[in-house]
């Protein structure tokens, strides 16, 4: 007889052809059953000759339905790339596509959000919007921030859910908190959701993996539709989770106070992105010699400002994490409060020099940076004829509202990472001290 109980950490049983197989993700099983019962904490499931019987760890019968794996073999296997990093930051446009495919609804100007369509009244008049996530999830966070706010005119904030859950947390009625996981069973986003339910706050879930934890822990929720994420380090959940909070943001503003007609370019903006990605993609081995002639320096910044700060962030992460080279991502303008006086000749410096409010105030920023002997890259926007006198490396993407430019200029930052990863031999999928699903405190 196979037992096994649930408790905190993920826990699923494969049902196959006379076949049963307990793991802790479906990418374990897809291979062997596309059929498998996901169980829940404090539940645990007897397998043996005459099959599996599902229970509470009270030894109380419990029903549960068989649930289909949605994504197939070929999806978790490498193909033709080298890495499932670099496969997951060229299946971005795809994974975009499916993210918004049925989504987006331009016969009544606005986005369709079925999982959440019953709460989309209560997140109208909400009257504060916290985000909970960790790492990647919570850079996407800091952008929907912003997204909410300018499109919305929602009051909100983004929590690091392993800060959110210990801080005796201020839930207000009308508060609505938005868990944001990959994976869906990162215990501190699990726990800050358990935390929010329990001082009354509605919880929804921004989620790719279907039937995980945080899923069926939350009132309801929307899906990112990516596909398995399988590297470590997460690309396209990033863009596909900064794709929900944008639509989400359109559609929250739409019943509030954006026209038909300002909804309807921002969804034409918002459908571009996939084809936007793909023009970028193109300039991969570019982006790796920018990588090899800097991969021997130690420390590197990001730096962004307004919707691309997070990105600067999420830039300096992906660096750090697979490649080992420290970086620090901040806001452009927190130079001068002390990171400046950490450049030294040569230190890489990532610029993020989009087209948009603040970019006369971000190239004052390189100017700082490059008078001290700091060495400039630079992501600008197509067309751009100043920035490149500016720049000892430039990386360009096309134009795109600035709320919509995270998606695009995040892209060239997996490269660079990607590159200098594999450039300094490291194992780019596993890199050392991580595991794709945090599920320890
Ligand atoms: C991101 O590249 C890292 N692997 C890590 O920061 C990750 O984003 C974080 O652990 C949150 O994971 P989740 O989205 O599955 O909750």
């Amino acid at each position: 007889m196979l037992i096994g109980a649930k408790k905190g950490s993920p826990l699923i049983l494969g049902v196959g052809e006379n076949e049963y197989i307990l793991a802790s993700d479906a990418a374990a099983i897809v291979e062997h059953t596309t059929q498998a019962i996901y169980l829940a904490d404090n539940e645990m499931v007897t397998v043996g000759p005459d099959g599996f019987h599902t229970k509470t760890i009270g030894n109380v019968t419990v029903g549960k339905d068989l649930q289909q794996i949605e994504f197939s073999l070929e999806q978790i296997e490498l193909g033709s790339f080298q890495h499932h990093m670099l496969k997951e930051i060229f299946e971005q446009p795809k994974s975009l596509i499916t993210c918004m495919g049925g989504r987006i609804d331009r016969r009544n100007h606005g986005i369709r959000l079925g999982g959440i369509a019953s709460y989309l009244r209560d997140l109208t008049r909400t009257r504060r919007l916290i985000m909970a996530a960790c790492g990647t999830a919570f850079h996407a966070g800091l952008v929907g921030e912003f997204l909410f706010e300018q499109l919305a005119r929602i009051p909100a904030e983004t929590e690091y859910a392993s800060e959110f859950r210990y801080r005796n947390p201020i839930i207000e009625d009308r508060t609505v908190v938005i868990a944001i996981s990959q994976s869906g069973e990162t215990l501190d986003t699990l726990a800050a959701v358990e935390e929010a339910k329990e001082r009354g706050a509605r919880v929804l879930g921004v989620v790719n993996v279907v039937g995980s934890s945080i899923a069926r822990a939350t009132d309801a929720g929307i899906y990112l539709h990516a596909g398995p994420e399988i590297g470590v380090a997460s690309t396209k959940a990033f863009t596909a989770q900064v794709a929900v909070l944008t639509m989400l943001a359109i559609e929250l503003g739409r019943r509030k106070h954006i026209s038909s007609d300002e909804a309807d370019r921002h969804i034409e903006e918002l459908s571009q992105i996939p084809d936007k990605i793909s023009t970028i993609l193109t300039q991969s081995d570019q982006i790796k010699e920018i990588a090899a002639a800097n991969i021997n320096k130690d420390n590197w910044l990001f730096l962004g400002r307004g919707f691309n700060y997070p990105v600067a962030l999420e830039g300096a992460l992906k660096l750090k994490e697979i490649s080992y080279i420290h970086a620090e991502g901040l806001p452009a303008a927190e130079m001068k409060h002390g990171p400046i006086a950490l450049i030294a000749d040569g230190m890489p410096a990532v610029f993020i020099a989009t087209a948009g409010p603040q970019y006369d105030k971000i190239m004052g920023n390189i100017a700082e940076v490059r008078a001290r002997g700091g060495k400039i890259i630079a992501i600008a926007t197509e067309g751009d004829q100043n920035i490149a006198q500016h720049a000892d490396h430039l990386i360009t993407i096309p134009d795109a509202p600035e709320f919509l430019q995270p998606m695009l200029a995040v892209v060239p930052l997996q490269l660079l990472a990607y590159h200098a990863a594999v450039l300094r031999g490291q194992d780019v999928d596993k890199p050392r001290n991580l595991a794709k699903s945090v599920t320890v405190e």
